[in-house]
């Protein structure tokens, strides 16, 4: 038996899931973001805990195993407290303190409590130590920094530390070379070879770990590279990037002025003198709609979901029917009155389809009255035509045209923001960008400064290809975004003087790729009145309006913004298919794209698209395209075969003692019994598995009832150990219940780290744990099951073992305050009712949790017992809810149970346990025999849900009257 990490006998879920959310909901703030955009970056915090779990061995007391994980991850009290971020204002302070403290310390002023005069500077800083020590972790982390953003445990705190480790050591990357040292014999080395938006490497090369990152895609290569180079850079480096991006974005900003086409002819005055000084307000933002002919009333139709442009400006856009031509025009109004703000509203022409203002006639339709004519039928059977490389901009006969609606215009003088019509002269100006695009356009493209790549077919790129005809990625940019980026790599193509400039420097282009296209959109909520991003979320969605900033707006996405982090780095990051890997580590940390929904390779073309011939001459040594065909995806045999050949190939490049931590987020038996059939296969043996709630809850992974991120520890397998599935259940269940055993033993009860899910996912692991220990089961062939193409609905055999699991950790798992012989002569139904009970008091309204229960329970349809099965909002339906319904026949109808909950609730109508007790006595068989029984489940239900359940207090206080009758009955 090899000797266990920390990783692999607890880990704190709770802690973490509460840290990990909180980076997570730092938005633009974490530490990644500002180079460019990744979909499901994991969170730096969590890949810290993973790093420093695999390198800290167990002690055997793991109660001070935690204690140091927690203070090395400065998640301990007083780590928190040294992560305080500002000081903790006086009127929350007086919340946490005790009526001494309040009378002594506090006085009311203007209606808000402050500190009195005899509070002086230690006695405040004192209180605020003692509020924050008695607030809980989630309170805490409010008025915290980040673990990344301090340095680290105090001095104090690295004695106990090494005393415990036995290290002598002043920092986490000291210690971590000092583990990797006791441990692998050198600096340990960290390995992701599906490396998405780079935190592994990262963080791993931040914690002084020798580092590999590899991905498929060669634009998260970039990203990885740039996020260890550049943010790892310090500030010396940033500097230096700073200086070469404001270069070519002043230089750009000339060429602009000089071409004339962001400025206006609007005077603009001196405040003393009231002479004209310059002339040309500056455009801010320009505002585009689609137009197209509606087919019912043949009118041309400007399309807008709203025509609300600003909440907090009151501007809106009104269309003005003009019958010879039977097309409209757009007046901008500002300051309009809440009655035309509300209008706009509803007047938007883009809803459910196009919405035409007018009939035939031209006569007005009041917007309740307008039907919608489908998209769709623009398209016609044949669809859009096909744009051509040199369209630029839709031809005259297009179906779908593009019409400038808005410019935001800035006064330089005052700084003050105009919203108007395009003019003529604007009009003008348009045109010229179009001239000199045109001019400039086929050199460019040879030149790679604008793209020249076709899209290709595929999930997501066939979108903008069916909905405007686009058919090269240069058509998602107008003229004048082709005109501006295009200028921007036209100076960039000699410029810089180090790696790490040019590197800044095409990120900048990526994330104009991002925020300057025709698929941002325009955001007008009030404070908000900007552009959006193409990649708000995981697809090409073309837009009925779209913003295009000036080059004025461009700045913030331009310069790349980061915090600066310094830290010397042996790394190689290469784009590469992960069953290629040749590098060797000590620890693989992988995310792969497991039933993943983002199709990185088809998203990422749009990047390479503007990468293609700059990529290449920063690292020669990278290929520039997204090897579609090479992308792990789906969830099909072919699917399994490419998982188990990239894991086989990470095993193979491993020590025989060094550990892999797979991430993913299915918590499904199948998809479980899957990962089990790749990873068995590939040679790797489960030690561990932990759920770390990394989503938030409008990220783009909760689709189905996903919330966490499993994590399982493997190592390699080394034994021959055969057996078949007769042998190994009986040690599945005595792995399950130590497994519980040991969870529970370890569990704090003030601050649980563990809930329901947990312990379930702890069973499906030791599962794991037990099957792949094993080199083959007789009866399962593996390499057939793997490669078997399954009818819907079919799972594989390994399905059966690990619900097997499930099963035995509910029989395990006895409600708190319900003896276990009654939780064992419960039926399943009866146990997913008590359950649903229990988790409820916790607090716990997660549709995914009951989802768990049934399929733990083996219940099929439990959709009659919800009193809500909204997500987030599920709950049980109390007695009073489910009244005489369903009281006999099968499963929780014919169960005791139900028949005391019917007692329940005729005692709670009648106000009386009389008529509830002669029902029991009637109706159930052997009632004397079940009269233990049923005390028990009535004291159950009379005592736990919590006073929050507002809906049960009526059935609780009857179960409370007849749990009095029932007891007293025959005494
Ligand atoms: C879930 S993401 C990883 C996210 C990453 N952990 C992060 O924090 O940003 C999965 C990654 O697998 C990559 N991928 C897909 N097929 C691959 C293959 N055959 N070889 C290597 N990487 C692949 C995708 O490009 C994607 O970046």
């Amino acid at each position: 038996m090899q000797d266990l990490t920390f990783i692999e006998t607890q880990f704190p879920v709770s802690k973490l899931s509460k840290e990990s959310y909180k980076e997570r909901k730092s938005n633009v703030n974490q530490t990644l973001t500002g180079l460019g955009k990744w979909w499901g970056r994991k969170p730096l915090v969590l890949i810290r805990a993973a790093i420093l779990g695999l390198l800290l061995p167990a002690s055997g007391d793991p109660k001070k195993d935690r204690e140091i994980f927690l203070r090395l991850m400065t998640m301990d009290e007083e780590g928190l407290w040294r992560r305080l971020r500002s000081n903790i204002p006086a009127a929350e302070v007086y919340e946490y303190a005790t009526d001494t403290e309040k009378e002594f310390y506090f006085t009311r002023k203007n209606d808000k409590w402050q500190w009195n005069k005899s509070a002086g500077r230690e006695d405040r800083e004192h209180m605020q130590r003692r509020a924050f020590n008695r607030m809980g972790y989630d309170k805490k982390l409010t008025y915290c920094l980040r673990p990344e953003e301090i340095d680290g445990p105090s001095e104090a705190a690295w004695k106990v530390i090494n005393a415990h480790l036995k290290t002598n050591v002043k920092s986490l990357s000291e210690l971590v070379r000092e583990l990797g040292v006791q441990h692998f014999g050198h600096v340990p080395h960290v390995g992701d070879a599906f490396c998405g938006g780079g935190s592994t490497p990262f963080e791993a090369a931040a914690m002084g770990c020798n580092v590999y990152g590899s991905d498929l895609s060669p634009v998260s290569a970039l990203l990885t590279w740039a996020a260890i180079h550049l943010v790892g850079g310090g500030a010396e480096t940033a500097k230096e990037i700073r200086k070469v991006q404001k270069q070519v974005y002043d230089a750009v900003g000339r060429q602009i002025e000089e071409w004339g086409i962001e400025r206006n002819d609007e005077g603009w005055l001196d405040k003393t003198t009231g002479e004209t000084i310059g002339k040309g307000w500056r455009a801010d933002y320009y505002l585009y709609c689609i137009e197209a002919i509606d087919p019912v009333t043949g009118w041309r139709v400007p399309l807008s979901p709203s025509w609300i442009i600003g909440l907090k400006t009151r501007t809106i856009a009104r269309l003005v029917p003009d019958n010879s031509t039977k097309t409209f025009k757009i007046e901008i109004i500002q300051n309009a009155s809440p009655e035309e703000m509300e209008q706009a509203k509803l007047e938007g022409t883009a809803t459910d389809g196009i919405r035409c203002p007018v009939d035939k006639e031209g006569n007005w339709i009041s917007p309740h009255m307008r039907t919608a004519s489908p998209i769709m039928e623009l398209r016609g059977r044949a669809g859009l035509r096909l744009w051509e490389n040199h369209d630029l901009v839709p031809r005259y006969d297009d179906t779908i045209q593009e019409r400038l609606y808005c410019i935001r215009w800035v006064d330089p003088e005052t700084g003050e923001k105009h919203y108007r019509a395009p003019t003529p002269a604007d009009l003008e100006r348009e045109a010229e960008v179009l001239r000199l695009l045109k001019e400039r356009f086929h050199d460019w493209q040879a030149k790679g400064y604008i793209p020249c790549r076709k899209i290709e077919s595929g999930y997501n790129t066939d979108q903008p290809i069916r909905e405007r005809g686009w058919t090269y990625w240069h058509h998602l940019y107008n003229p004048r975004q082709l005109l501006t980026i295009g200028q921007y790599q036209k100076l960039i193509e000699n410029l810089g003087d180090s790696p790490h400039q040019r590197a800044g420097l095409l990120l900048g282009i990526g994330r104009y790729v991002d925020w300057y296209s025709k698929l941002c959109r325009w955001d007008p909520s009030a404070g908000n009145e900007r552009g959006s991003q193409t990649y708000f979320n995981q697809a090409l969605n073309t837009l009925a309006n779209f913003a295009c900033r000036g080059h004025a707006t461009l700045t913030t996405a331009w310069y790349l913004s980061y915090p600066e982090k310094s830290f010397s780095v042996n790394a190689s990051i290469i784009p590469s298919d992960a069953r290629r890997t040749n590098y060797v580590a000590d620890l693989w940390i992988t995310d792969p794209p497991y039933a993943d929904a983002v199709n990185y390779e088809e998203l990422t073309e749009l990047f390479l698209a503007w990468y293609e011939k700059r990529l290449p001459v920063l690292f020669p040594e990278w290929y520039a395209d997204s090897k579609r065909a090479l992308a792990v995806k789906g969830t099909d045999e072919n699917f399994r075969i490419a998982m188990v050949e990239c894991y086989r190939r990470l095993a193979e490049n491993m020590p025989d003692n060094g550990l892999q931590l797979v991430m993913f987020t299915h918590q499904d038996v199948d998809v479980w019994a899957d990962l089990a059939l790749i990873l068995w296969s590939a040679g790797l043996r489960v030690t561990a598995a932990w759920t770390i709630a990394t989503e938030t809850d409008t990220s783009f992974r909760t689709g189905k009832y996903v919330q966490g991120t499993v994590l399982l520890i493997l190592r390699k397998r080394k034994e021959t150990l055969r057996g078949d599935r007769s042998d190994i259940y009986p040690d599945v269940q005595a792995e399950v219940q130590r497994q519980l055993k040991t969870m529970l033993e370890i569990d704090d009860k003030e601050d649980p780290n563990f809930g329901d899910s947990d312990y379930q996912l702890a069973a499906y692991a030791a599962a794991l744990r037990v099957v792949t220990a094993y080199s083959a089961i007789e009866d399962i062939d593996v390499e057939r099951e793997l490669r078997r193409v399954r009818r819907a609905g079919e799972s594989s055999p390994l399905t059966d073992m690990i619900k097997s699991a499930v099963r035995i950790a509910s029989d395990f798992l006895v409600p708190d305050g319900l003896d276990s012989g009654v939780w064992k002569r419960l039926l399943p139904e009866e146990r997913f009712y008590i359950k649903g009970v229990e988790v409820e008091a916790h607090g716990e309204y997660r549709d995914g949790v009951y989802q768990e229960f049934a399929r733990g329970f083996g219940i099929r349809d439990y959709r009659g017992l919800l009193g809500s099965g909204a997500a987030n909002l599920t709950r049980l339906k109390t007695p009073d809810e489910l009244k005489g319904r369903d009281l006999s026949g099968e499963g929780f109808a014919g169960s005791l149970l139900r028949q005391i909950l019917f007692a329940v609730y005729k005692t709670s109508e009648e106000d009386d346990p009389r008529p509830g007790l002669d029902y029991l006595k009637q109706e159930i068989t052997h009632y004397w025999d079940r009269r233990q029984t049923i005390i028990a489940l009535l004291n159950y239900l009379s005592q736990k849900p919590s006073p929050a359940m507002t809906h049960w207090r009526k059935d609780v206080d009857a179960a409370h009257l007849l749990l009095g009758a029932v007891e007293g009955d025959g005494v």
